[in-house]
């Protein structure tokens, strides 16, 4: 079970839900799991219900760098073979040991698979427009504090869901939520502006002009949480609406599921909604809104 050192100074949105306490009300369990995870909460699964072969998998290890930071389950039980540098990728992590790629592609399909049954299960009413799996097989971190954002400009939901395939911990740090972040530094870097604008512009901007510099100093220039995730464990987190940084990691599979947020539990909760309620909050003339 993850070990958690909560700064008093950083709001504390950990949620601990057993998966063994499902049975008694499946249908309040979900909606209550869903519920805390629109809400931005960082959602502790105890008792998940997912298998893992961790002997297999950490067995594997991808070379260092960004290239091969993140990886499909499709890119790597279907790999481009034909193609010189993925067969010379291939060969480096797996010799010439056809039997462990052999397990080792089952393994990956089976568990992404898992993650796309589980999601549907406890969001059954979520229309998914994709639902990505992602693998990480490189030793990640520390990677400096920031909100994720995606690069193009899209109004939608994201389920993430993380399990630590790893031996080792998986170290995370986390910071301030995204509204707290839009609300400390509004002015300072000019976020107003953004109003009407989409999310992605103002986690970016956040990114650069405050995280970057954040990042360049000493841990302590900004609050953050410590979490130590084990073995096993399996976390829900929106991460745009919560700051995080990867201290250390290894081997990870997690879900880049987007939904489309007209189907969510309340659609109010969409990033771009919350962003938005944000700036005019901040853009809001005090006098008038105290009246
Ligand atoms: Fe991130």
């Amino acid at each position: 079970m993850a070990e958690i050192e909560l700064n008093p100074a950083v709001a504390d949105r950990f949620v601990h839900l057993d998966w063994q306490h499902r049975d008694a009300d499946r249908a309040a369990f979900d909606a209550g799991l869903i519920r805390h995870y629109e809400a931005g909460d960082i959602i502790l699964l105890g008792n998940p219900p997912f298998r893992i072969d961790f002997d297999l998998l950490n067995r594997i290890s991808f070379p260092e760098g960004r290239s091969h930071q993140k990886l499909t389950d499709r890119f790597l039980t279907r790999p481009k073979l034909h193609r010189p540098a993925i067969r010379r990728l291939f060969q480096e992590v797996f010799g010439f040991d056809i039997l462990l790629y052999a397990r080792f592609r089952r393994e990956v399909q089976r568990l992404s698979d898992e993650l796309r049954r589980f999601a549907c299960l406890i969001a059954p009413s979520y229309r998914f427009l994709k639902q990505g799996v992602s693998w990480r097989f490189t030793r990640t971190g520390p990677e400096g504090l920031h909100v994720d954002y995606f690069r193009r400009t899209e109004d939608l939901h994201y389920l993430r869901i993380f399990i630590n395939v790893d031996r080792q911990p998986r170290i995370w740090t986390v910071g301030p939520r995204l509204q707290d972040l839009i609300e400390r530094y509004a002015d300072e870097i000019g976020l107003r502006e953004l109003v009407d604008r989409p999310s992605n512009e103002v986690c970016s901007r956040l990114n650069k002009l405050v995280f970057d510099k954040i990042n360049a100093q000493p841990r302590s220039a900004m609050d953050r949480h410590l979490v130590r995730f084990a073995p096993g464990d399996v976390w829900l987190c929106e991460t745009r609406l919560n700051s995080h940084e990867i201290f250390s990691g290894h081997r990870l599979v997690a879900t880049d599921f987007y939904v489309d947020p007209s189907s969510m539990h309340d659609p109010a909760l969409r990033v771009d909604a919350r962003v938005d309620d944000c700036l005019r909050l901040a853009t809001a003339d005090p006098v008038r809104a105290a009246g």
